[in-house]
């Protein structure tokens, strides 16, 4: 039957390799509605328009032909026919990502398509910073992932090879950002179940969760 799982939280607190990971125990589908946000980043700093005009970044986001796969083990992401999975990892998109999705009607045209896939897949976890609060707030299970600034910064760097304290600093500086913007800001919903991931491997919290949906 239908199951949408909603796991948001910030960079660094495991909720993509949970989502993942929850996702293909279940047999649903996972949506990195991340990647949707870096992708349509990917497309704005392509087309060269200024970064601080809403209205230019709202017309790019607007046109450009964003794809998104919803396998738990392998998703692609094109922009206007690019494959650009790795490019939406790198430093330029990582810098410019919260400023993108801090544009409201940025965020009301992926908000509709993720409604839309949602519905379409009825199985599905989904994983991003709104989505118990705004993208899917009937969600079956909504889970909120932490860890302390150190854990996290220390995961990211490991992941990417980055620099400790320079991620440290981009992970500072996109948390104020994101939790601070107009369109709905970065917020736990009231009824997710919070997780503290600092001192929990992967496995243990996915069983959490699992126990959770069993309840
Ligand atoms: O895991 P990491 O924080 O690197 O990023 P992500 O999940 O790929 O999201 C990148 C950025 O997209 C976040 O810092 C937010 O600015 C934005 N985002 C958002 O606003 N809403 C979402 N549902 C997902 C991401």
């Amino acid at each position: 039957g239908r199951c949408v799982v909603a796991v948001d939280g910030p960079s660094g607190s495991g909720k993509s390799t949970v989502s993942r990971r929850l996702a293909a125990s279940l047999t649903a589908r996972y949506l990195d509605t991340g990647a949707m946000y870096r992708a349509i980043t990917w497309a704005v700093l392509r087309s060269g328009v200024d970064l601080t005009d809403a209205q230019a970044v709202a017309k790019v986001a607007g046109e450009v032909d964003l794809r998104i796969g919803t396998d738990p083990t392998g998703y692609g992401v094109t922009a206007d026919g690019v494959g650009v999975e790795a490019e939406i990892r790198g430093p330029e998109v990582t810098a410019a990502v919260s400023a993108v999705a801090s544009v409201p009607a940025v965020r009301a045209l992926l908000v509709a398509r993720q409604r839309d896939m949602i519905a379409k897949a009825g199985r599905i976890v989904v994983e991003g910073r709104d989505i118990g609060s705004v993208v899917a707030p009937d969600a079956d299970l909504k889970v909120y992932l932490t860890a302390s600034a150190a854990a996290r910064a220390a995961r990211r760097s490991a992941e990417d090879a980055s620099d400790v304290a320079a991620t440290a600093a981009d992970l500072a500086r996109r948390d104020q950002i994101d939790s601070t913007r107009k369109a709905d800001p970065l917020a736990q919903a009231p009824d997710a179940v919070v997780l503290d991931t600092t001192e929990l491997g992967i496995d243990e919290v996915v069983a959490k969760l699992r126990a959770l949906l069993a309840e």
